[in-house]
Protein backbone atom coordinates (compact mmCIF):
# COMPACT_ATOMS: atom_id res chain seq x y z
CA UNK A 1 0.00 0.00 0.00
CA UNK A 2 1.43 3.22 -1.23
CA UNK A 3 0.14 7.16 0.20
CA UNK A 4 1.07 10.01 -1.89
CA UNK A 5 0.86 13.86 -0.89
CA UNK A 6 3.06 17.11 -2.32
CA UNK A 7 2.47 20.28 -0.43
CA UNK A 8 4.08 24.00 -1.72
CA UNK A 9 6.85 26.03 -1.14
CA UNK A 10 5.94 29.49 -0.15
CA UNK A 11 6.87 32.93 0.25
CA UNK A 12 6.34 35.63 3.40
CA UNK A 13 5.37 39.09 1.75
CA UNK A 14 5.63 40.51 5.01
CA UNK A 15 6.42 40.10 8.58
CA UNK A 16 9.52 37.82 8.63
CA UNK A 17 11.36 37.20 11.71
CA UNK A 18 9.27 39.95 14.01
CA UNK A 19 6.27 37.00 13.12
CA UNK A 20 9.08 35.02 15.81
CA UNK A 21 8.34 37.68 18.27
CA UNK A 22 3.89 38.14 18.19
CA UNK A 23 3.51 40.33 15.17
CA UNK A 24 1.40 38.88 12.30
CA UNK A 25 2.68 38.44 8.61
CA UNK A 26 1.74 37.73 5.26
CA UNK A 27 2.56 34.60 3.37
CA UNK A 28 1.69 32.82 0.08
CA UNK A 29 2.02 29.44 -1.16
CA UNK A 30 3.62 29.34 -4.60
CA UNK A 31 3.64 26.55 -7.64
CA UNK A 32 6.50 24.96 -6.61
CA UNK A 33 5.89 21.32 -4.77
CA UNK A 34 7.32 18.55 -3.04
CA UNK A 35 5.66 15.30 -3.50
CA UNK A 36 6.30 12.96 -0.37
CA UNK A 37 5.17 8.88 -0.73
CA UNK A 38 4.85 6.52 2.02
CA UNK A 39 4.78 2.84 2.23
CA UNK A 40 4.57 -0.23 4.41
CA UNK A 41 8.07 -2.67 4.42
CA UNK A 42 9.11 -5.89 6.04
CA UNK A 43 12.46 -4.76 7.36
CA UNK A 44 11.42 -3.38 10.78
CA UNK A 45 13.18 -0.47 9.29
CA UNK A 46 12.40 3.32 8.69
CA UNK A 47 14.09 4.34 5.16
CA UNK A 48 14.06 7.91 3.90
CA UNK A 49 15.53 8.47 -0.27
CA UNK A 50 15.70 12.39 -0.75
CA UNK A 51 17.83 14.12 -2.73
CA UNK A 52 20.02 14.71 0.19
CA UNK A 53 20.46 11.09 0.54
CA UNK A 54 19.23 8.08 2.12
CA UNK A 55 18.95 6.76 5.51
CA UNK A 56 17.90 3.67 7.04
CA UNK A 57 17.42 3.09 10.21
CA UNK A 58 15.94 0.34 12.50
CA UNK A 59 12.35 1.36 13.69
CA UNK A 60 12.24 3.19 17.48
CA UNK A 61 15.97 3.62 17.78
CA UNK A 62 17.27 6.87 19.02
CA UNK A 63 19.86 6.90 16.70
CA UNK A 64 21.31 10.83 16.18
CA UNK A 65 20.62 11.07 12.50
CA UNK A 66 21.28 14.43 10.31
CA UNK A 67 19.00 17.22 11.14
CA UNK A 68 17.10 16.73 7.09
CA UNK A 69 16.11 13.53 8.06
CA UNK A 70 14.85 14.25 11.37
CA UNK A 71 11.37 15.44 10.70
CA UNK A 72 10.88 12.08 8.80
CA UNK A 73 12.17 10.17 11.31
CA UNK A 74 10.04 11.57 13.81
CA UNK A 75 6.75 11.19 11.72
CA UNK A 76 7.57 7.40 11.23
CA UNK A 77 7.93 6.48 14.86
CA UNK A 78 5.11 8.95 16.40
CA UNK A 79 2.44 6.87 13.99
CA UNK A 80 4.16 3.46 13.78
CA UNK A 81 4.44 3.57 17.74
CA UNK A 82 0.51 3.86 17.98
CA UNK A 83 0.32 1.55 15.09
CA UNK A 84 1.70 -1.47 16.21
CA UNK A 85 1.55 -4.20 13.47
CA UNK A 86 3.52 -2.20 10.89
CA UNK A 87 7.28 -3.42 10.94
CA UNK A 88 8.50 -0.86 8.82
CA UNK A 89 8.18 2.13 6.68
CA UNK A 90 9.79 3.77 3.50
CA UNK A 91 9.20 7.23 2.87
CA UNK A 92 10.54 9.32 -0.57
CA UNK A 93 10.68 12.52 -1.18
CA UNK A 94 10.93 14.22 -4.42
CA UNK A 95 10.95 18.18 -5.15
CA UNK A 96 11.00 21.33 -7.06
CA UNK A 97 11.64 23.38 -3.85
CA UNK A 98 14.94 24.43 -4.14
CA UNK A 99 16.56 23.77 -0.78
CA UNK A 100 17.63 26.24 2.23
CA UNK A 101 16.83 29.57 0.48
CA UNK A 102 13.75 30.80 2.16
CA UNK A 103 11.38 29.08 0.19
CA UNK A 104 9.82 26.50 2.89
CA UNK A 105 11.73 23.31 1.35
CA UNK A 106 11.52 22.05 5.24
CA UNK A 107 8.03 22.99 6.03
CA UNK A 108 6.62 21.61 2.89
CA UNK A 109 8.59 18.37 3.23
CA UNK A 110 7.12 18.40 6.61
CA UNK A 111 3.28 18.91 5.69
CA UNK A 112 3.56 16.38 3.00
CA UNK A 113 5.20 13.51 5.27
CA UNK A 114 2.51 14.40 7.86
CA UNK A 115 -0.10 13.70 5.18
CA UNK A 116 1.42 11.08 2.76
CA UNK A 117 2.76 9.09 6.36
CA UNK A 118 -0.50 9.49 8.03
CA UNK A 119 -2.31 8.40 5.15
CA UNK A 120 -1.23 4.78 5.28
CA UNK A 121 -2.91 4.75 8.73
CA UNK A 122 -5.93 7.49 8.85
CA UNK A 123 -7.05 10.62 6.93
CA UNK A 124 -6.09 13.63 9.24
CA UNK A 125 -7.79 16.85 8.82
CA UNK A 126 -5.96 19.96 7.87
CA UNK A 127 -5.82 21.38 10.86
CA UNK A 128 -4.29 17.49 12.49
CA UNK A 129 -2.10 17.61 8.89
CA UNK A 130 -0.82 21.30 10.70
CA UNK A 131 -0.20 20.32 14.46
CA UNK A 132 1.75 17.23 13.43
CA UNK A 133 3.82 19.22 11.05
CA UNK A 134 4.85 22.02 13.32
CA UNK A 135 6.25 19.33 15.51
CA UNK A 136 8.11 17.47 12.83
CA UNK A 137 9.57 20.70 11.95
CA UNK A 138 10.20 21.81 15.87
CA UNK A 139 12.79 18.37 15.93
CA UNK A 140 15.09 20.52 13.43
CA UNK A 141 14.22 23.97 14.40
CA UNK A 142 12.17 24.59 17.89
CA UNK A 143 11.55 28.02 17.46
CA UNK A 144 9.32 28.17 14.80
CA UNK A 145 6.51 30.37 14.30
CA UNK A 146 4.39 27.92 12.51
CA UNK A 147 3.88 30.43 9.74
CA UNK A 148 5.62 28.28 7.05
CA UNK A 149 3.74 24.84 7.99
CA UNK A 150 0.51 27.20 8.14
CA UNK A 151 0.82 28.37 4.26
CA UNK A 152 2.05 24.96 3.09
CA UNK A 153 -1.17 23.31 4.41
CA UNK A 154 -3.82 25.45 3.53
CA UNK A 155 -1.98 27.63 0.41
CA UNK A 156 -3.20 30.70 -1.16
CA UNK A 157 -2.24 34.09 0.42
CA UNK A 158 -2.72 34.06 4.61
CA UNK A 159 -2.50 36.25 7.22
CA UNK A 160 -0.90 34.37 9.90
CA UNK A 161 -1.48 33.55 12.64
CA UNK A 162 -4.90 33.09 11.00
CA UNK A 163 -5.37 31.10 8.16
CA UNK A 164 -7.83 33.51 6.63
CA UNK A 165 -7.35 33.63 2.67
CA UNK A 166 -7.04 37.11 1.80
CA UNK A 167 -6.54 39.11 -1.89
CA UNK A 168 -8.28 36.36 -3.74
CA UNK A 169 -9.14 38.85 -6.30
CA UNK A 170 -5.78 40.30 -6.81
CA UNK A 171 -2.48 38.82 -8.55
CA UNK A 172 0.78 39.72 -7.98
CA UNK A 173 3.14 39.77 -10.63
CA UNK A 174 6.04 38.74 -8.34
CA UNK A 175 9.62 37.83 -9.29
CA UNK A 176 11.70 35.52 -6.92
CA UNK A 177 15.02 36.09 -6.74
CA UNK A 178 17.80 33.32 -5.54
CA UNK A 179 21.12 34.78 -4.09
CA UNK A 180 22.18 30.87 -4.30
CA UNK A 181 23.75 31.90 -1.11
CA UNK A 182 22.15 29.04 1.44
CA UNK A 183 21.05 30.21 4.73
CA UNK A 184 20.56 28.93 8.32
CA UNK A 185 17.05 29.54 9.50
CA UNK A 186 18.15 28.93 13.11
CA UNK A 187 21.25 30.99 13.01
CA UNK A 188 19.08 34.03 11.50
CA UNK A 189 16.97 33.58 14.09
CA UNK A 190 19.17 33.66 16.61
CA UNK A 191 21.04 36.88 15.33
CA UNK A 192 17.79 38.67 15.58
CA UNK A 193 17.41 37.37 19.09
CA UNK A 194 21.02 39.05 19.98
CA UNK A 195 19.24 41.92 18.38
CA UNK A 196 16.54 42.34 20.46
CA UNK A 197 18.62 41.17 23.91
CA UNK A 198 20.63 44.17 23.04
CA UNK A 199 18.03 47.20 22.35
CA UNK A 200 14.20 45.89 23.85
CA UNK A 201 13.28 49.55 23.25
CA UNK A 202 13.84 49.12 19.36
CA UNK A 203 12.85 45.98 18.64
CA UNK A 204 9.60 46.43 20.12
CA UNK A 205 9.34 50.17 17.74
CA UNK A 206 10.11 48.17 14.92
CA UNK A 207 6.92 45.32 16.09
CA UNK A 208 4.81 47.99 15.95
CA UNK A 209 6.01 49.31 12.34
CA UNK A 210 6.11 45.91 11.45
CA UNK A 211 2.19 45.31 12.67
CA UNK A 212 0.90 48.61 11.35
CA UNK A 213 2.44 47.99 7.97
CA UNK A 214 0.79 45.07 7.60
CA UNK A 215 -2.65 46.43 8.52
CA UNK A 216 -2.10 48.40 5.56
CA UNK A 217 -0.89 46.07 3.94
CA UNK A 218 -4.10 43.81 4.70
CA UNK A 219 -6.44 46.85 3.77
CA UNK A 220 -4.99 47.20 0.68
CA UNK A 221 -4.78 43.44 -0.70
CA UNK A 222 -8.35 42.81 0.59
CA UNK A 223 -9.68 46.00 -0.79
CA UNK A 224 -11.62 44.08 -4.08
CA UNK A 225 -12.70 41.03 -1.40
CA UNK A 226 -14.19 43.75 1.18
CA UNK A 227 -17.75 43.46 1.58
CA UNK A 228 -19.30 46.84 1.49
CA UNK A 229 -18.90 48.58 5.18
CA UNK A 230 -15.47 47.78 5.89
CA UNK A 231 -14.31 51.09 5.05
CA UNK A 232 -16.70 52.82 7.95
CA UNK A 233 -15.01 50.71 10.51
CA UNK A 234 -11.69 51.98 9.71
CA UNK A 235 -11.54 55.31 8.29
CA UNK A 236 -8.05 56.44 8.45
CA UNK A 237 -6.98 53.16 6.77
CA UNK A 238 -9.34 53.68 4.58
CA UNK A 239 -8.80 57.37 3.83
CA UNK A 240 -4.86 56.77 3.26
CA UNK A 241 -5.47 53.94 1.09
CA UNK A 242 -7.18 55.60 -1.17
CA UNK A 243 -4.56 58.27 -1.58
CA UNK A 244 -2.12 55.94 -2.44
CA UNK A 245 -4.44 54.12 -4.84
CA UNK A 246 -3.70 57.18 -7.29
CA UNK A 247 -0.22 55.92 -7.39
CA UNK A 248 -2.14 51.82 -8.28
CA UNK A 249 -2.24 49.47 -5.56
CA UNK A 250 0.83 47.56 -7.22
CA UNK A 251 3.05 50.64 -6.58
CA UNK A 252 1.30 50.71 -2.63
CA UNK A 253 2.54 47.51 -2.24
CA UNK A 254 6.12 47.89 -3.71
CA UNK A 255 6.31 50.50 -1.37
CA UNK A 256 5.32 48.77 1.49
CA UNK A 257 7.58 46.02 0.48
CA UNK A 258 10.94 48.38 0.62
CA UNK A 259 9.38 49.58 3.62
CA UNK A 260 9.79 46.52 5.45
CA UNK A 261 13.27 45.53 3.86
CA UNK A 262 14.32 48.29 5.91
CA UNK A 263 13.24 46.80 8.89
CA UNK A 264 14.62 43.37 7.74
CA UNK A 265 18.26 45.78 7.46
CA UNK A 266 17.99 47.16 10.94
CA UNK A 267 17.83 43.66 12.82
CA UNK A 268 20.93 42.59 10.26
CA UNK A 269 19.76 39.44 8.45
CA UNK A 270 20.53 41.67 5.13
CA UNK A 271 24.02 41.42 3.31
CA UNK A 272 25.71 43.04 0.31
CA UNK A 273 24.90 40.13 -1.90
CA UNK A 274 20.76 40.92 -1.11
CA UNK A 275 21.44 44.84 -1.36
CA UNK A 276 23.24 44.46 -4.88
CA UNK A 277 20.21 42.38 -5.52
CA UNK A 278 17.51 44.88 -4.55
CA UNK A 279 19.65 47.62 -6.05
CA UNK A 280 19.91 46.19 -9.66
CA UNK A 281 16.28 45.71 -9.69
CA UNK A 282 15.25 49.00 -8.38
CA UNK A 283 14.57 50.64 -12.14
CA UNK A 284 12.19 48.08 -12.68
CA UNK A 285 10.96 46.84 -10.11
CA UNK A 286 8.04 48.76 -7.85
CA UNK A 287 9.25 47.42 -4.54
CA UNK A 288 11.33 44.25 -3.43
CA UNK A 289 12.87 42.94 -0.03
CA UNK A 290 14.31 39.66 1.28
CA UNK A 291 11.56 37.09 1.70
CA UNK A 292 12.41 33.87 4.27
CA UNK A 293 14.99 34.49 7.35
CA UNK A 294 18.03 36.61 5.04
CA UNK A 295 21.25 36.52 5.53
CA UNK A 296 21.74 34.26 1.61
CA UNK A 297 18.25 32.97 0.10
CA UNK A 298 15.99 34.70 -1.71
CA UNK A 299 14.63 38.05 -2.40
CA UNK A 300 11.13 39.07 -4.08
CA UNK A 301 10.46 41.89 -6.11
CA UNK A 302 7.16 43.31 -7.72
CA UNK A 303 7.94 43.96 -11.21
CA UNK A 304 5.02 45.28 -13.86
CA UNK A 305 4.64 42.18 -16.73
CA UNK A 306 6.64 44.40 -19.43
CA UNK A 307 9.76 44.25 -17.21
CA UNK A 308 10.15 40.62 -16.60
CA UNK A 309 12.53 40.11 -19.25
CA UNK A 310 15.46 42.52 -18.33
CA UNK A 311 15.30 41.08 -14.57
CA UNK A 312 18.19 37.99 -16.10
CA UNK A 313 20.11 40.68 -17.47
CA UNK A 314 20.10 43.00 -14.57
CA UNK A 315 21.02 40.60 -11.72
CA UNK A 316 23.32 38.61 -13.87
CA UNK A 317 23.59 35.12 -14.92
CA UNK A 318 24.76 33.65 -12.12
CA UNK A 319 21.48 34.32 -9.52
CA UNK A 320 18.26 31.93 -10.22
CA UNK A 321 14.96 34.17 -11.06
CA UNK A 322 11.13 32.94 -11.74
CA UNK A 323 8.21 34.37 -11.62
CA UNK A 324 5.63 32.82 -9.17
CA UNK A 325 2.19 31.40 -9.30
CA UNK A 326 0.48 31.72 -6.22
CA UNK A 327 -0.60 28.20 -5.13
CA UNK A 328 -4.31 27.84 -3.99
CA UNK A 329 -4.78 24.33 -3.18
CA UNK A 330 -2.74 23.60 -0.47
CA UNK A 331 -1.13 20.13 0.94
CA UNK A 332 -3.27 17.53 -1.37
CA UNK A 333 -3.50 13.73 -1.30
CA UNK A 334 -2.01 12.36 -4.85
O1 LIG B 1 13.21 29.30 6.86
P1 LIG B 1 12.80 30.53 6.11
O2 LIG B 1 13.90 31.21 5.40
O3 LIG B 1 11.61 30.28 5.26
O4 LIG B 1 12.36 31.63 7.21
C1 LIG B 1 11.34 31.40 8.11
C2 LIG B 1 10.75 32.68 8.57
C3 LIG B 1 11.19 33.19 9.95
O5 LIG B 1 10.26 34.23 10.27
C4 LIG B 1 12.59 33.77 9.89
C5 LIG B 1 11.14 32.11 11.02
C6 LIG B 1 9.73 31.63 11.39
O6 LIG B 1 9.65 30.57 12.03
O7 LIG B 1 8.73 32.32 11.10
Amino acid sequence: MKSTASAPGKIILFGEHFVVHGTRAILAAIDKRVTVTSSFTDNNTIRVNSELGMLEIPISSSYEVKSEFKPFVYLANKMISSNQSVNGLEITIDSDIPIGVGLGSSSACCVAATASISGLFKELSSEEILNLSIEAEKTIFPDTSGADCTVCTYGGKIVYPSIEKIGNTFDLNLLIANSMIPHSTKRSVEKVNKFKENDEERFSQLCDLENGLIDEVIYAMKANDVPTGFENTNRSLHNSFQEKEKDGREHFLGKKMSENQKYLEEIQVSNNTLRDMISSLNEISLGSKITGAGDGGCIIALVKDENMDKVSALLGKDKECFSAKIDTKGVVRV
